[in-house]
């Protein structure tokens, strides 16, 4: 992740995250985990970011804790949380190197978070932690962007309303031969204006599924996301569904 990934843009995330479909996103997570016959009672959400998947699922009642590299965001996640009362678990750690010092019956990481992780070797650290974090049978879904995605121009977004509290500009650099997209992000707030740079890596379904396998996940799924069909030459992004074995 670039240094500057998710710093300042950490105060008006939520704002800018508000068109998000996240409930929808829960019923489908909902979904996944019962067609994998888990019923989970506490969770994990791996790069957590401001809590939004974690608030929405402790609502489902569910027993929530996350982590996120960026210390900015999980500032905001705590604040949230003490602000609403909820008791929700936040940590600062690295994805690849976490130790939450305890399992959970489910271990989800959503909108595309695991991309941030550009070296291939780091991403199947992150998948192990995942793993280490469940009990036996625990289950394990996350979403990534796919490369179609990226050579698709998706992050090229704009937002330039004056009436809009946070306007953006967002320009997406894909580089074919390394499979990784360099966003640069620029934002205005009032007067302020700031910068981000995010870098993203496109995996091949392939290659996460054998990872996934070599760390010892099975039932292992990939899905066209938000539906229950199999991943298309053009999905833009992808749902991969396991279980940690009894
Ligand atoms: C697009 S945000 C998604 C946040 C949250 N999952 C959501 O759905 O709103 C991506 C998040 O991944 C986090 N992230 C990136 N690399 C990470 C790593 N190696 N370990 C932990 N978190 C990471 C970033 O800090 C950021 O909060």
């Amino acid at each position: 992740m670039s240094a500057d990934s998710f710093t300042s843009v950490a105060e008006f995330y939520d704002e800018l995250m508000k068109p998000v479909p996240y409930r929808m996103w829960v019923s489908y997570y909902l979904l996944l985990l019962s067609m994998q016959e888990v019923k989970p009672a506490s969770m994990l959400d791996m790069c957590c970011g401001t809590g939004i998947m974690s608030e929405l699922m402790h609502r489902e009642g569910f027993s929530l804790e996350g982590f996120d590299l960026s210390a900015s965001m999980i500032e905001v996640a705590k604040r949230k949380a003490s602000q609403k009362n909820f008791p929700i678990r936040y940590e600062v750690m690295n994805a690849c190197y976490a130790e939450m010092d305890r399992t959970y019956d489910a271990v989800f990481s959503f909108f595309d978070s695991l991309n941030n992780i550009t070296n291939p070797g780091h991403l199947k650290m992150a998948l192990e932690t995942a793993y280490k974090h469940l009990k036996p049978g625990g289950s394990f879904i996350f979403d990534m962007n796919t490369a179609y995605a990226f050579a698709a121009k998706m992050f090229n977004q704009q937002d330039l309303n004056k009436a809009s509290k946070i306007r953006y500009r967002w320009r997406g650099d894909w580089d074919e031969d390394t499979q990784t997209i360099t966003v640069k992000m620029k934002f205005w707030v009032g007067e302020r204006e700031f910068e981000e740079t995010h870098i993203q890596r496109a995996y091949p379904i392939d290659q996460v599924i054998t990872m996934l396998e070599d760390i010892g996940f099975v039932h292992i799924r990939a899905f066209n996301s938000y539906t229950l069909e199999k991943p298309r030459q053009k999905s833009d992004r992808i749902h991969f569904a396991c279980l940690k074995s009894l």
